[in-house]
C-alpha cells in the first residue's frame, strides 16, 4: 500500500466551491491512497458567499482557514501567499491542488511553485486572450506553474499546447463543475424558492452581475441597468446581487431605482441549490459570470453574457451562450429575440458527464510516485519544463 499521497486543496471564493466538492468526495472515497486537507483562504467571507455553499455542496469544514478577506489584488494575493506559505511548510504536502482562476488560485500556485511542491490545476487551459481581465492573468500564471493541468475541453488543451506546455503535463478530464450540477439537480428541483417567489418555469429571467468591468463604472452600470429595466417590462427578472454590486449600485445612485422597479426583483446572493433551482427553470439568463455560461449550456437555458469575450467559447459555438457586452441596445435586442422564440438550443459537450472527479482521482493515482519524488529530483529531470 505504501505512503498515502498527501494533497492540500485550496479554495477561496464562491466559484471554487462547486469545483472542489466533487474532488473532495472522490479522493475521500480512497482514504488508503489519498490524504486530503482543505484550506480556505477567506477571500470570500460573507456567510451567503460561503457557509451556505459548504452546506449545499456537502463540503467538509475547511481544515485550515487563512481569513484574508477583501483588499486590493496585490494585498489580497500577498496575504494569501504569506498565510499559505506557512501552512504549506507545516503540512509538507506532496501535491497542492488549485481550481479555477481567482486570486486564491494564483497565490497558492505561486507558493507551491516556489516551495517545489507539485501543483495540479483543475480547469486549466481556459483563455479569453484578454489580459485586462484579472482572471486571465491568474489562469496564465497558474497554468505555467502547474505540473499537471486538468482541462475541461479539447480547446483548453489546444490553448496550452500553443503556449508550449508539454503534452505530458495535460490531462483532458472534462468540466468538474458539471459533476456538482448533475449531482445536485435533483435537490434543486425540490427547492421551494421559485414557487415562493411566484415564478413559473420559463416565465422569468435570472440576472447576475459582479465583474469590475461592468459594475465599477457608474456609466456602464447605468446602461446595463436601463437595459434590464426595459426587458423587465416584458419578463419578470430576479437578480441575486453580489455584495460588490450592491456597493456599486449605491455608489452610482442607482440602488433605489432598481429596488423600486416593477418586474426587477433584487434578492440576496443565493446558495448553490436555490440558485440552481432558479437557473434550471429560467427562460433566459443575463450574466457576466464564467461558470454560468457553462451551467446554462448544460441546462440548455439561453444565456446572454454581458462581456466582450469569453474564455469558454464552446458555450457559444455548441451551447446556448451569446455575448452581448454592455451595450444596452444589444442586451435588450437579444433578449427580445429569445422571448420571441429565437433562443439557441445548444447541444451536449464532450466529457461534461458527471465523472470528471473520478477521472482526476485516477490520473492522480497514476502519477502518485512522481508527486512523491523529492523536488530536487523531480524538477531536475526537466519533467516540468
Ligand atoms: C471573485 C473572483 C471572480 C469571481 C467572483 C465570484 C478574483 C480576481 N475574482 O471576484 O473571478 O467570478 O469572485 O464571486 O479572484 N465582498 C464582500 N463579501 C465577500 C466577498 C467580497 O462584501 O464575502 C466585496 C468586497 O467589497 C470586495 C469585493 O466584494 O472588495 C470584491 O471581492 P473579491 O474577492 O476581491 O472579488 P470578487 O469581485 O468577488
Amino acid at each position: 500500500m505504501g505512503e498515502r499521497l498527501k494533497i492540500v486543496g485550496v479554495v477561496g471564493a464562491r466559484p471554487n466551491f462547486m469545483k472542489i466538492s466533487p474532488l473532495v468526495r472522490a479522493l475521500n472515497r480512497e482514504p488508503e491512497v489519498f490524504e486530503f486537507i482543505l484550506v480556505h483562504t477567506g477571500q470570500h467571507y460573507d456567510p451567503l458567499m460561503n457557509d451556505v455553499f459548504f452546506r449545499d455542496l456537502e463540503l467538509p469544514e475547511p481544515d485550515i482557514h487563512l481569513g484574508v478577506g477583501s483588499g486590493s489584488h496585490a494585498s489580497q494575493t500577498a496575504k494569501i501567499i504569506l498565510g499559505f506559505e506557512k501552512v504549506a511548510l507545516e503540512l509538507k504536502p506532496h501535491l497542492v491542488v488549485v481550481v479555477g482562476d481567482v486570486n486564491s488560485t494564483v497565490a497558492a500556485a505561486l507558493v507551491a511553485g516556489k516551495l517545489g511542491i507539485a501543483l495540479a490545476h483543475v480547469e486549466a487551459g481556459l483563455r479569453s486572450h484578454d489580459r485586462r481581465m484579472p482572471e486571465e492573468l491568474n489562469r496564465i500564471v497558474t497554468d505555467t506553474l502547474s505540473e499537471v493541468l486538468f482541462t475541461p475541453t479539447r480547446l483548453a488543451d489546444k490553448n496550452l499546447l500553443a503556449e508550449g506546455i508539454d503534452p505530458s503535463r495535460i490531462a483532458l478530464v472534462g468540466n468538474i463543475m458539471i459533476d456538482s450540477l448533475i449531482r445536485f439537480l435533483g435537490p434543486a428541483a425540490k427547492s421551494p424558492l421559485p414557487g415562493s417567489l411566484g415564478l413559473e418555469p420559463g416565465g422569468y429571467g435570472l440576472v447576475t452581475l459582479h465583474r469590475p468591468s461592468n459594475v465599477d463604472s457608474p456609466a456602464v452600470l447605468a446602461e446595463i441597468v436601463e437595459a434590464l429595466l426595459a426587458v423587465a417590462r416584458d419578463l419578470p427578472l430576479v437578480f441575486p446581487v453580489h455584495p460588490r454590486t450592491v456597493k456599486m449600485l449605491k455608489a452610482a445612485g442607482l440602488f433605489s431605482r432598481v429596488e423600486k422597479a416593477k418586474g426587477l426583483r433584487l434578492i440576496e446572493p443565493l446558495g448553490y441549490i436555490d440558485f440552481l433551482a432558479l437557473l434550471r427553470s429560467a427562460g433566459l439568463v443575463f450574466s457576466d459570470s464564467g461558470g454560468i455560461q457553462e451551467e446554462t449550456t448544460y441546462l440548455r437555458v439561453p444565456c446572454l453574457t454581458l462581456r466582450e469575450n469569453t474564455e469558454r467559447p464552446e458555450t457559444i459555438e455548441q451551447g446556448t451562450n451569446v455575448l452581448v457586452g454592455h451595450d444596452g441596445g444589444k442586451i435588450a435586442g437579444e433578449a427580445r429575440k429569445i422571448l420571441n422564440g429565437g433562443g439557441k438550443k445548444g447541444g451536449a459537450l464532450e466529457f461534461w458527464d458527471g465523472n470528471v472527479s473520478l477521472r482526476i482521482a485516477w490520473e492522480l493515482k497514476k502519477r502518485k510516485n512522481y508527486f512523491m519524488t523529492p523536488a530536487e529530483i523531480r524538477l531536475a529531470e526537466g519533467a516540468r519544463f
